[in-house]
């Protein structure tokens, strides 16, 4: 039986004031949440504020990027091992707004999710399609092929340890949600194909939806049989809406 794992993507969001309420808000209502693991992948900037905040309670933490190089003259970029110095759990590897601002290709993203899974963190791996790529009915071609450039990669049993998420890109922070068939196609799609490379790593990987989950729409979404939990974007910076999408996977 897979975890159900709800996991914060913040974004470029909050303030040392606002992270402080967003978690202490959150801590306060995981009481209720008996079966999803709860994650908030947050700006660099914050991961200390939140490692202090977190550290004594069930949420975890992560980074929403990596660099990968271990260290040097990479102005800007945040290394595996400083994510590891302040226990980070989770990464955020190819998001589709680093894929499409900052040109990160499959390629790269394969190497940051090895960098990642060689560091000890676990990458959350973020494939979907665009809209166009949606229109021209080739979502399944496009899923397909960003999950085997990481298999080509690193081999199926390291992909195995990351987590994937499915974030059709026509739905992340659009208001559109695919509907719960549209996504239990895809994920369905998506482990098929790691199963055609090894079934119990397809048995066992999480796969999360992630585009528009609110509170509204997640039961349905989780309720699918191969959505196991969501990477939340907008809806992860309000502590009731993050928590209600965690109490949905109960
Ligand atoms: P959203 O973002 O929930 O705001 O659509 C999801 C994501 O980009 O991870």
């Amino acid at each position: 039986m897979r975890q159900p794992l709800i996991a914060g993507n913040w974004k470029m969001n909050g303030s040392q004031e606002s992270v402080t309420a967003l978690l202490n808000g959150v801590k306060a209502g995981m009481g209720d949440v008996a079966k999803a693991e709860v994650a908030v992948c947050v700006p660099a900037i914050h991961i200390p504020l939140v490692q202090d905040l977190l550290k004594d309670s069930a949420v975890t933490w992560g980074g929403e990027d990596l660099s990968v190089h271990d260290s040097g003259a990479y102005t800007g970029e945040i290394s595996a091992s400083m994510l590891n110095d302040f226990a980070c759990k989770y990464v955020l590897v190819g998001h589709s707004e680093r894929r499409a601002y900052h040109n990160e290709d499959d390629e790269v993203v394969a190497e940051k999710f090895e960098v990642a899974i060689n560091a000890g963190l676990i990458p959350v791996l973020c494939i979907g399609e665009t809209l166009e790529e949606r229109e021209q009915g080739i979502t399944e071609e496009v899923v397909v092929r960003q999950i085997e450039a990481v298999i080509t990669r690193v081999g199926i049993d390291t992909l195995g340890k990351g987590v994937i998420a499915y974030e059709p890109v026509w739905a992340i922070g659009t208001g559109k949600t695919a509907t719960p068939e549209m996504a239990q196609e895809a994920h369905a799609t998506i482990r098929t194909r790691v199963a055609k490379s090894d079934a119990t790593v397809a048995d066992k990987i999480q796969i999360l939806y992630g585009g528009s989950m609110n509170a509204s729409n997640a039961a349905e979404l989780l309720a699918q049989a191969d959505i196991d939990g969501g990477l939340i974007g907008g809806a992860s910076l309000k502590a009731e809406d993050f928590l209600a999408i965690a109490l949905a996977a109960n």
